[in-house]
């Protein structure tokens, strides 16, 4: 499994993104540029540039037309995937943490950060597809931080776009009905910052990860705790495959929190984990410092890593490891059976 390396950015990644195809890979970092690349053999197609600040998130639409990016400088930008130009700019109330589309891309939401007297929020906006550069420019829902939880750090819209799944500061996730923004309930989740949000292909479960070194699989409609993976680093970033019951995970702990950089060897690594079993069972080494995101490709034949080091790595698994994730389905099986022998 021979990674692709995208050089290009100039600074930390911050979200790497598969279009629906997965032939295409959308990255944003803190330099002010996004980027588009070919996911098969690295090659970048194009950047995208006019934001002035770093770019904290980027979504596609379905069709690969149409991309979102969510930047530190206080405004969100609609561009032409084709061409690159930028059709349409809101200015936000703050520095915008998350955009994403819903799933029939006729709306996004992009979670505006806490700062200076401002509480954060997740706002929703309309998205003028006929006329992209037409657009409204006020969010027509506007869900402001629910009383006495912190700042919302990620969220996502639910299977058929019915809710709006958030994670906060404090390590709660919330929930909210998506049309009205009427708050539906929270759970305390984690003991630290959500760092990421990701759902799974039908978008009724989804996985966190967390500044507490774990991450958690809950279920959509009753904010359930169906899994939990324990890891020994902070976590950035967690992904569901949609091929094989697995879960990459990616983080690490920065250079400044730790005394000698030999400390730091190993821990930049993305960790597969078993879906159902919680088992750690593989990783893959590579970046230079702490892993900022993970995409796994939409037809889970390989994933992509964006990494504090400025550097994106982009593994298609090759047959092997399809060979080595079917034996270990088999142990793990074989191991739960056991368990289950012992105790008769
Ligand atoms: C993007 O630009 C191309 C070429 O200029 C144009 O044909 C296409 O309609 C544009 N797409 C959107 C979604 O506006």
């Amino acid at each position: 499994m021979r990674p692709l390396l995208l050089k290009g950015h100039e600074r930390s990644l911050t979200q790497v993104k598969y279009n629906r195809e997965g032939d295409l890979i959308f990255t944003v970092a803190k330099d002010k540029e996004a980027s588009v690349w070919y996911s098969f053999n690295g090659e970048r197609l194009g950047t995208f540039s006019g934001h002035g600040g770093t770019i904290w998130s980027i979504d596609v639409d379905q069709k690969s037309e149409l991309l979102l990016t969510g930047s530190a400088d206080f405004s969100v930008k609609l561009w032409n995937v084709s061409n690159g130009e930028n059709v349409f700019t809101w200015s936000c109330v703050s520095p915008v943490r998350r955009v994403e589309f819903n799933p029939s891309n006729d709306k996004f939401l992009a979670v505006m950060d806490a700062v200076m007297g401002h509480k954060g929020d997740i706002s929703v906006f309309n998205i003028n597809k006929e006329t992209p550069t037409k657009q409204d420019e006020e969010p027509i829902l506007v869900i402001p931080t629910y009383e006495g939880l912190e700042r919302v750090s990620v969220a996502g819209f639910s299977y058929l776009g019915k809710y709006i799944i958030a994670g906060h500061q404090d390590g709660t996730v919330s929930k909210y009905d998506a049309k009205t923004g009427e708050f539906i309930n929270s759970v305390k989740v984690h003991e630290g910052l959500v760092t990421d949000l990701q759902f799974s292909e039908d978008r009724t479960y989804f996985i966190t990860s967390s500044k507490d070194k774990s991450s958690k699989i809950l279920d959509v409609d009753n904010l359930n705790i169906l899994k939990k993976f324990e890891s020994d680093s902070p976590l950035n970033s967690a992904a569901i495959t949609p091929l094989k019951n697995f879960v990459v995970l990616g983080g690490g702990q920065e250079a400044r929190d730790v005394t000698t950089t030999a400390a730091n060897q190993g821990k930049f690594e993305a960790r597969f984990y078993h879906k159902i079993f919680e088992d750690e069972i593989g990783r893959v080494k590579g970046h230079f410092g702490p892993l900022n995101y993970i995409a796994i490709h939409p037809k889970g034949t390989g994933y992509a890593s964006g990494g504090e080091d400025g550097y994106v790595r982009v593994h298609n698994f090759d047959k092997s490891y399809f060979d080595f994730k079917y034996d270990v389905e088999i142990t793990a099986e074989a191991a739960a059976a056991s368990k289950e022998n012992n105790q008769d």
